[in-house]
C-alpha cells in the first residue's frame, strides 16, 4: 500500500486590491447577488458572478424553499442560468461571495461538493479552465480551475 498525497494550488491574498480587475468585478456582483438571496431557512445567502467568454456576467444567488432539498445555491443557479440563456458560451471565471445576518463572512466562500461538479462538467464543456473566486472579507482564495478544487473527481471517462 503507498499513500497518494494530493496537493491543492489556491492563491490566497489578503486584499481585493490584490486581485485583477476582471476578478474585483465579479465580486462585487456576487456581493450584490448574495445580498439578493432567498435564504429564509438557513440565513447563510450566497451570491454567484459567472464571466462567460461572450463578455457577459450572469450573477444569482441561493434560493431555499421550505421543502429543503428543493431549493439551489447559488453557484448552480447561476450556472444553470448561464448554461440555459448561452448555450453556447464557455465559462472563464465564477466568484462566490456569502453573508450571514447582512455581514459578509470574513473567510473564502468554499463551494460545496454538489456545486463543484457542476463546476467541473462547465470547464469540460467550455474546454477552458474555469478561475474560481472565492471572497472572504478578511481573505480571498483564487483557483485557477475547477478541476483543482475537486479531485478525484467522478467523470465519463
Ligand atoms: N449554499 C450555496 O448557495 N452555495 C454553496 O456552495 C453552499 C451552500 C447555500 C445553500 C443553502 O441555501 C445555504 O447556503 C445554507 O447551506
Amino acid at each position: 500500500m503507498k499513500i497518494r498525497n494530493i496537493s491543492i494550488p489556491v492563491e490566497v491574498y489578503d486584499s481585493l486590491n490584490e486581485l485583477r480587475d476582471e476578478d474585483v468585478v465579479l465580486v462585487r456582483r456576487a456581493l450584490q447577488a448574495s445580498a439578493e438571496a432567498y435564504a429564509p431557512y438557513s440565513r447563510f445567502q450566497v451570491g454567484a458572478a459567472v464571466l462567460l467568454d461572450n463578455g457577459e456576467v450572469v450573477s444569482a444567488s441561493n434560493q431555499e424553499n421550505a421543502a429543503y432539498p428543493s431549493g439551489l445555491c447559488a453557484e448552480r443557479t447561476a450556472l444553470f442560468y448561464a448554461g440555459a440563456r448561452y448555450p453556447h458560451a464557455a465559462v472563464k471565471a465564477i466568484a462566490i461571495a456569502a453573508q450571514r445576518n447582512g455581514q459578509p463572512c470574513p473567510h473564502a466562500a468554499y463551494p460545496c461538493g454538489a456545486c463543484r461538479q457542476v463546476m467541473l462538467e462547465c470547464e469540460r464543456r467550455g474546454k477552458q479552465p474555469v478561475r474560481v473566486i472565492m471572497y472572504g472579507e478578511k481573505c480571498t482564495e483564487v483557483a485557477q480551475r475547477i478541476a483543482d478544487i475537486l479531485p478525484l473527481s467522478f467523470t465519463l471517462e
